[in-house]
This record gives C-alpha cells, sequence and structure tokens, in this order.
C-alpha cells in the first residue's frame, strides 16, 4: 500500500499563488520521490486547475478537492459537484472534514451521503474522523470514532476498491494548535479504526489507507509515518509552503 502525503490548503492561495506552490514542490521533490509514496495536493475549488495543470504528468502527484455536493447537477447555489471536479482533474475529495463538521454544520449523515456519492462519481474518497478534547477528555474516542466512521461509510458498498476510500484521524484538539497527538494516541486511534475498517469491509479493511493529521510538522513528520497503521498524513499549515511540505513528504 502506497503511502499518501496530503496537503489541505483550506481557504489560502490565489489561484496563480497555488499554481506557483505546486510546481515548486515538484521541483523540490520529484526525482527524490521514495517508492511507494504519493502526494496529493487540495487546494480551494478556484485553484484546482492551475495545481492539476502544474501536476500534470508527474507520477505519483495528484490534485484533489476538499469539499462537494452530492449530487449530478441542479438548483444548489454555491456548490460544485463531484464531475465538475473530475473534469478539471481532481482524483480525491476530502469528506467529513473537522471545519466543515464544526464550522459548518454537516452532520454524520451528510457525511455519509458525500462519501458514497463521490465514490459512486467517480473520486476517491478520504474520510476525516476525530474526536473533540471534551469528547476525548470523557472517555467518548472509540464511540465518536466508531459513530462517524460507520454514519461515514453506512451507504459505500462492501465491494469497494480499498485503494480508492481512505479514512484520516484528525483529533479536533491537534489541528492548527501545534499539540500534536503523541505515538500512543495515534497508535490507539489508528488501531480503532482499522479494527471498524475490517469489522465493515473484511479483508479489504486491511487495504484501506489510514492517514494522521493535526499539526503533522517536518520534524515530527517521520516518527509518525513509521508508526504502525499510519498509512499518510493529512497537513494543513505545514504544506502551505513548497519547502515544509517537501521536506515532509521526503522525511
Ligand atoms: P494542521 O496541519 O494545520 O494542524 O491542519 C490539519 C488539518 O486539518 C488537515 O486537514
Amino acid at each position: 500500500m502506497n503511502k499518501l502525503f496530503a496537503a489541505n490548503w483550506k481557504m489560502h492561495k490565489t489561484a496563480s499563488e497555488a499554481g506557483q506552490t505546486a510546481a515548486e514542490l515538484l521541483r523540490l521533490v520529484s526525482g527524490s520521490l521514495k517508492p511507494g509514496r504519493e502526494v496529493l495536493i487540495l487546494p480551494p475549488f478556484t485553484a484546482l486547475a492551475p495545481v492539476a495543470e502544474a501536476l500534470r504528468g508527474a507520477q505519483n502527484f495528484f490534485a484533489g478537492a476538499q469539499n462537494f455536493y452530492p449530487q449530478k447537477q441542479g438548483a444548489f447555489t454555491g456548490e460544485v459537484a463531484p464531475g465538475m471536479l473530475l473534469d478539471l482533474g481532481a482524483g480525491f475529495a476530502l469528506t467529513g472534514h473537522s471545519e466543515r463538521r464544526h464550522v459548518l454544520g454537516e452532520t454524520d449523515e451528510m457525511v455519509g451521503q458525500k462519501t458514497a456519492f463521490g465514490l459512486e462519481s467517480g473520486l476517491s474518497i478520504i474520510l476525516c474522523v476525530g474526536e473533540k478534547i471534551d469528547e476525548r477528555r470523557a472517555g467518548q474516542l472509540a464511540a465518536v470514532l466508531e459513530r462517524q466512521l460507520r454514519a461515514g461509510v453506512a451507504a459505500v458498498p462492501r465491494d469497494v476498491q480499498p485503494a480508492r476510500l481512505a479514512v484520516a484521524y484528525e483529533p479536533v484538539w491537534a489541528i492548527g494548535t501545534g499539540e500534536v497527538a503523541g505515538p500512543t494516541e495515534i497508535l490507539e486511534a489508528h488501531a480503532l479504526v482499522r479494527r471498524l475498517l475490517v469489522d465493515i469491509f473484511g479483508a479489504a479493511g486491511m487495504q484501506m489507507r489510514i492517514l494522521y493529521g493535526g499539526s503533522v510538522k517536518p520534524d515530527n513528520a517521520s516518527e509518525i509515518i513509521a508508526l504502525d497503521n499510519v498509512d499518510g498524513v493529512l497537513v494543513g499549515g505545514a504544506s502551505l509552503k513548497a519547502d515544509d511540505f517537501s521536506r515532509i513528504v521526503l522525511a
């Protein structure tokens, strides 16, 4: 299973800035990327075309989207359909990111609809799950992960190609805070996610990637990526500069 290094640029960068950063990243990394590693850039919608263009033809580099609406087309003002993303060269999309759950009010049910519809439409999906600090303190880690994961994949066909569905564990308290989860916390959460994936998808659950996200930086990436059941990282702040993110990808 290839390790996935994903850059979530959130609401940062204009189209031209994003295209330049993607080209710079490619220049810094290509030729040195270890075998078995893949790089994914998730810019804002408005920057997808220049990022896809910058990465065109680069082996193991992909563009993706941070969000989409689970309908083919229609009267959904302000929304973007999976087919529009695929057309721009986005092969992946996130669902269930904590900012969409907790800032924009997406429910477990909506995340489930998006995950199933995105896969059906031809996107590969990274379903994000993670507990808030009060939930962790209340001993609810396992319950929250199980609820979010089961709801997230409720309508996903059980024979989905395992390479097309990944889960990102992103503890909400570690996102953008500089407070990274420790190895014990990451190992525990990823083992829980792995058990759930196998329970739901059988042997295919062993082949689905589980990414860690939350304050991943150049100086902690190699330790995190080496942990059991960590098949990649989903990076926010430290992915915005090509130099920082290249050091994570090459770690
Ligand atoms: P940071 O790396 O900035 O903590 O963000 C993590 C994240 O939300 C990636 O999706």
